[in-house]
């Protein structure tokens, strides 16, 4: 089964065409960073403005590269939230049209569990394998920092998430600081390997370091505001040499990576997780793969990080998270519409081995199988 999907969520414009869930034919992404950096993050409007201009080109091109057409597509697949509402706008009513003209399946999309399922994208034999569940994921991006433990029978549970900046927000908002450009992570990422991480001390929160224990439920919670502010004091009024401006880098990265490591490995720890799964723009830090490869090298827990181009948006996750939908036989609904948030609860996911309708499946294909024959 082919999937087109579409991804507008936030400032990049995405297309992909993807095979029966993980076999990638074409992936496109046009990215309007440069529109935005002069304001040191993204502006809707424009957003909505440049998807407007690219949307036609980036699915031109995606069915150009798969070698297919939308006359060769089962169904079409878009994020609907969350995310800012002009931009989801362009996605959303480019694929009603598409899907309403070709008589096509419309599945929205929850751009969050599109992150988590690049994981499944990059390990696709984690879809058959019970044993490796539950998994706790971390989804790590420019408007997420979440905690979910999945279970094999797809039930999700939303451990815990921030209550102020995102993480890729704390990393963008350092670099406007900082004058260093936007986006921040990757600028940061590359200047950090000349620092010394332990130059600067930035607060770790709700980690506990003010004395005061962190509260039952804040545990797996994370907060990133006090350590920028912290950021803005440490450089206010300073003459910082090169070096200087170096550490406080590589420390200000080293305090992000050491709450997120040590909070999802806790997490797992907790419930026993057998995997860990790392995604979202932020999963593509340098130190943060590698500090969560060396924390899970002595454990018998299997790690997954999404490959950096399934990292950052992109349209690939969203029609392979879709082709567990349309197997499902979710119900198809024209519509949909586009929504700035993400709900308290997280709905279950069709795609994990022990999924209901994934198991109704397999009953159905054994009852098809003729089994053994009497002669
Ligand atoms: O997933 P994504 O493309 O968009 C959202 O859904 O938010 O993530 C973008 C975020 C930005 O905040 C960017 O600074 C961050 O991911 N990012 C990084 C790196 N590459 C991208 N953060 C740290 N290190 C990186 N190498
Ligand atoms: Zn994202």
């Amino acid at each position: 089964m082919n999937v087109l999907g579409i991804e507008t969520s936030c400032d990049e414009t995405a297309a992909a065409v993807v095979f029966n869930g993980t076999v990638v034919k074409s992936t496109i992404v046009a990215s309007q960073i440069e529109k935005h950096a002069g304001y040191g993050g993204v502006v809707p409007e424009l957003a909505a403005r440049e998807h407007i201009r690219n949307i036609c080109p980036v699915v031109e091109t995606a069915f150009l590269e798969s070698g297919l057409t939308a006359a060769d597509m089962d169904a079409v697949a878009v994020t609907h939230r969350p995310g800012l509402v002009p931009a989801l706008l362009v996605g959303l009513s480019y694929a009603q049209g598409l899907a309403a003209a070709g008589g096509l399946p419309l599945i929205g999309v929850n751009h969050f569990l599109g992150h988590v399922y690049s994981c499944f994208m990059a390990a696709p034999d984690l879809l058959d394998s019970p044993r490796e569940f539950p998994v706790v994921a971390l989804v790590v991006s420019g408007g997420h920092t979440s905690l979910i433990l999945l279970a094999a029978d797809g039930k999700t549970v939303m451990l815990g998430r921030t209550l102020d900046d995102a993480a890729g927000e704390a990393f963008d908002k350092a670099a406007k600081i900082l004058d260093l450009g936007y986006p921040g992570g990757p600028v940061i990422d590359r200047l950090a390997k000349n620092g010394d991480p332990g130059a600067v001390r930035f607060p770790r929160g709700l980690m506990g370091e003010s004395g005061k224990p962190v509260a039952a439920e804040d545990r797996f919670n994370f907060s990133f505001s006090g350590i920028k502010t912290s950021l803005l004091y440490h450089v206010r009024d300073r003459d910082l040499s090169k070096q200087e401006l170096l550490d406080v880098i590589a420390s200000y990265q080293e305090s992000i990576v050491d709450v997120l490591v040590r909070k999802t490995v806790a997490a797992a720890n907790e419930h026993d997780a057998g995997s860990i799964l790392l995604c979202g723009g932020v999963a593509c830090n340098s130190c943060l793969r590698d500090r969560f490869k060396e924390q899970t090298e002595a454990s018998d827990r299997r790690l997954v990080i999404a490959p950096p181009k399934f990292c950052t948006d992109n349209a690939a996750m969203i029609a392979g998270l879709a082709y567990h939908y349309v197997e499902q036989g979710e119900i198809v609904d024209h519509a949909i519409s586009a929504n700035a948030r993400l709900a308290e609860e997280l709905e279950d996911v069709p795609f994990t081995p022990l999924a209901p309708s994934r198991q109704a499946r397999k009953h159905r294909a054994e009852d098809d199988f003729p089994g053994d024959i009497d002669f």
